[in-house]
């Protein structure tokens, strides 16, 4: 494994927390915001804004990784036996599909709550399409328990 590619995958596995921890306090805030018709105030448009930049730079990383990855080249090589085996197909295909579908329903779910014209609107659709995006990812991650493709918590 390239040193670059070590960093970049070290990168990638940390910025999971990052990323879960905002989308996490995103999600809550939409909640509270609805059931106690609060305002939607400049930190809540901040916190909408760094979950959008946070999921692109994890998606960039991702992408890197993608192109680079020994298990993902297999995939692509030998996708007859590559669809036999559980971490080629958990890299090559599963975790890519379902995090590029996260990253689309956080895009959307960003865009569509910016033109919303009530609080509670944007609120309510901030809250529906994360919620959507971390269900996505919590399934999609490489968590530990997963026989060949589970990966380290950090
Ligand atoms: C957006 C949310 C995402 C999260 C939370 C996430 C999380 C993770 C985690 C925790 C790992 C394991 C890191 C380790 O080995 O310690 C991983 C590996 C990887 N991810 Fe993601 N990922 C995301 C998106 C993506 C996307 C969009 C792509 C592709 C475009 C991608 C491609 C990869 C690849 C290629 C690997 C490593 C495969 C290998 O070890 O050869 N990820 N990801």
């Amino acid at each position: 494994m390239s040193p670059f590619f070590s960093i970049l995958l070290h990168a990638h596995s940390g910025f999971r927390w990052l990323l879960l921890i905002i989308l996490l306090v995103a999600i809550y805030k939409a909640f509270t915001g609805n059931t106690g018709n609060k305002p939607f105030t400049k930190s809540d448009n901040t916190l909408r804004l760094l979950t959008v930049i946070f999921t692109h730079l994890q998606l960039i990383i991702g992408l890197i990784l993608y192109i680079q990855s020994p298990l993902v080249k297999f995939f692509w090589g030998n996708p007859g036996t590559a669809i036999t085996q559980e971490a080629p197909m958990f890299f090559g295909l599963f975790h890519f599909v379902f995090m590029l579908l996260a990253v689309i329903f956080i895009t959307i779910g960003s865009a569509k709550t910016k033109k919303k014209h009530t609080d509670k609107e944007k609120f309510k659709t901030m809250r529906n399409w994360f919620l959507a995006a971390l269900i996505i990812i919590l399934l999609a991650i490489p968590w530990p328990y997963l026989p060949t493709a589970g990966r380290a918590l950090f």
